[in-house]
C-alpha cells in the first residue's frame, strides 16, 4: 500500500479528475481518502517504485508535487497548538513540536549538512482557524533544532515571507519547484516536507518529485511558434491528453492544431502524433515546433501535421488512432458580454461543427478509445451559455465518460460544500480570469 499527496492545480476538480482517470487508467488500485483545495490524499494498494510516481507526476497537467505520506495528525493538534485568533498554550506547542515523523526522514543526521524546507498547504485560502503562516515557520525552526540537537553539521531551511502577489490574500508559504531544483532539495539528506492540511487531519509527507518548472519555461519561450491568441496552455494540453487516455506508444490525434502545442506534450510524453489544421500558417508553425523539439529533445518525433478541414477528417487521416485530445476553435474573441440571443447563436454554430468532428472521429477512433476536448462557455449579460451535452453527441456514436468515478472517492460525506465532489458531471469548468469565453472540458468514449 502507498500513500501518497498530490499538490494539485489552480483548477482542485480539474485535477483530482485527471489524478482519478490516470490511476484507473494504469490498473492502480487507488482511492481518494481525502482532499483540500491544494492537494489530494490517496491511497493506492500496489507498491509504487520511483519511477512510477516520477511518471505520473510528468504526465499529469495539474500535479505540480507528488510526496509519499509519512505520517497523520488529527486536526485538533495544530487547530490547538496554532490557533489563528487565541495564543496557544505551553503543553499543545509542546506536543506539536515533538515532530515524531523527524526519524523517518533522517534516520542518521550526525556530521551531515542539511538544506530542507517545509511547505504548507492549507485547505482553502482564505480564513481557517489555523494560523498557517506560524504553523510553517514554527515547523521550521524546530526541525533545524532537533537536528542540529541530534548532531547534524548544518541544517538551512528555505522559506517565503513575501506575499503571493498573484493571487491576493493567498498564502504564500509553500516553496516553489524553481527552489527546489535549485538548492537540490530532493536528493538525500536534503528534503521538502509537505505539510497538507484537511479538514480533519495533517498529513506530512516527504515531497518525492515536483514539475519541472525551468524546463517547461523554456519550451514554452524558446519554441519557434507561437500564437498568443490561440495558444492552449501546454498543462491543459497534458490534462486533455491524460482525460482521452493517451499513453507512450499510442497514436494522438489533435484535429484543431493551431500551434501544435498538444502535439509538443504527447511528443514528450513519448506519443506519435497526427495534428490537423485548416489553416496553412498555423500547419506550417506547429511543423517547425516540432521539428524545434526533436533538436532539442536530440530525439527521433514521430509526427504528422496536414493540412485540412476536420468535418472531413477521414479524408486526410486514414489510420486509427488511440486517442483523441484538442482545444477547438472556440468562436469569436468577445471584448464585453454579449447579448443571449448572439451567444445562443455562436454557440448553435459551434455545436454543428462539433458533432460533424465528432462523427468523423468516432470512425478513425480505437473501438474503446476517448476524446477529451474543450467547449466554449459564453458569459453573457445574464446567464452564461454553453453547448448542450446532448446536443453535441447526437448521432455521432460517441457518450458521455464521467471524469469523476463515484467508487473510486472517499473523501468525508459531511465535507465543506465548497469541497464536494459530485460524481455525476458532465463537465468541468475551467476558467481563465477577465475573459468572456470561458472554457470546459468533457470527455467522450466510444
Ligand atoms: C483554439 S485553436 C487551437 C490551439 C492549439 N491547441 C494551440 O495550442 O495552438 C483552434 C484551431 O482550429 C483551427 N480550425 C478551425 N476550424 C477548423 C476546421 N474546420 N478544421 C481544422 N482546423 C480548424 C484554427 O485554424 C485554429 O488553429
Amino acid at each position: 500500500m502507498t500513500k501518497l499527496a498530490f499538490v494539485l492545480g489552480s483548477n482542485w476538480l480539474l485535477s483530482i479528475a485527471e489524478l482519478l482517470v490516470y490511476i484507473q487508467d494504469r490498473g492502480f488500485d487507488g482511492t481518494l481518502v481525502d482532499h483540500s483545495r491544494n492537494a489530494a490524499i490517496v491511497d493506492i494498494k500496489q507498491r509504487l517504485d520511483s519511477d512510477q510516481i516520477v511518471d505520473m507526476q510528468s504526465s499529469l497537467g495539474g500535479c505540480y508535487k507528488v510526496g509519499k505520506v509519512i505520517w497523520e495528525h488529527e486536526i485538533d493538534l495544530p487547530l490547538k497548538a496554532y490557533p489563528a485568533k487565541k495564543v496557544a498554550s505551553k503543553e499543545d506547542l509542546e506536543e506539536i513540536r515533538k515532530i515524531p515523523w523527524l526519524k523517518i526522514v533522517w534516520p542518521r543526521v550526525k556530521g551531515k549538512k542539511i538544506k530542507f524546507g517545509v511547505s504548507t498547504y492549507p485547505i482553502f485560502d482564505g480564513r481557517f482557524p489555523i494560523n498557517f503562516r506560524r504553523y510553517t515557520r514554527g515547523m521550521d525552526d524546530q526541525v533545524k533544532k532537533l537536528l542540529m540537537k541530534n548532531g547534524a553539521k548544518r541544517a538551512d531551511y528555505f522559506a517565503y515571507d513575501e506575499p503571493d502577489r498573484r493571487i491576493e490574500g493567498r498564502l504564500n508559504i509553500a516553496l516553489w519547484p524553481k527552489t527546489i531544483a535549485k538548492n537540490s532539495l530532493l536528493t538525500p539528506p536534503n528534503a521538502e516536507i509537505l505539510a497538507i492540511f484537511s479538514e480533519e487531519k495533517l498529513y506530512i509527507a516527504r515531497t518525492r518529485i515536483v514539475y519541472d518548472s525551468m524546463l517547461q519555461q523554456y519550451r514554452d519561450e524558446s519554441r519557434p511558434f507561437v500564437s498568443a491568441e490561440i495558444s492552449t496552455s501546454p498543462k491543459i494540453c497534458r490534462t486533455l491528453l491524460t482525460l482521452a487516455g493517451a499513453r507512450p506508444g499510442d497514436t494522438v490525434l489533435d484535429p484543431f492544431c493551431g500551434t501544435g502545442t498538444l502535439l509538443m506534450e504527447a511528443a514528450m510524453l513519448g506519443m506519435k502524433c497526427i495534428g490537423v489544421d485548416i489553416d496553412g500558417d498555423q500547419v506550417q508553425g506547429a511543423r517547425s515546433n516540432l521539428k524545434w523539439l526533436a533538436k532539442d529533445m536530440g530525439e527521433k518525433l514521430d509526427y504528422d501535421i496536414v493540412k485540412g478541414d476536420s468535418r472531413e477528417l477521414t479524408s486526410v487521416v486514414k489510420k486509427q488512432v488511440d486517442a483523441v485530445a484538442f482545444e477547438p476553435i472556440l468562436g469569436p474573441i468577445y471584448k464585453k458580454p454579449p447579448l443571449r440571443d448572439e451567444a445562443e447563436k455562436t454557440i448553435k454554430e459551434l455545436t454543428t461543427l462539433y458533432r460533424q468532428v465528432l462523427t468523423e472521429i468516432s470512425s478513425i477512433l480505437r473501438p474503446d478509445g476517448r476524446v477529451a476536448m474543450t467547449i466554449p462557455v459564453i458569459n453573457t449579460e445574464g446567464e452564461p451559455v454553453s453547448v448542450k451535452f446532448r446536443d453535441l453527441t447526437r448521432g455521432t456514436g460517441l457518450a458521455l465518460y464521467r471524469m469523476l468515478p463515484g467508487d473510486s472517492i472517499k473523501s468525508r460525506k459531511n465535507i465543506d460544500p465548497r469541497l464536494r465532489i459530485r460524481p455525476s458531471r458532465e463537465l468541468i469548468p475551467e476558467r481563465k480570469r477577465g475573459q468572456v469565453v470561458q472554457r470546459a472540458l468533457i470527455v467522450l468514449e466510444k
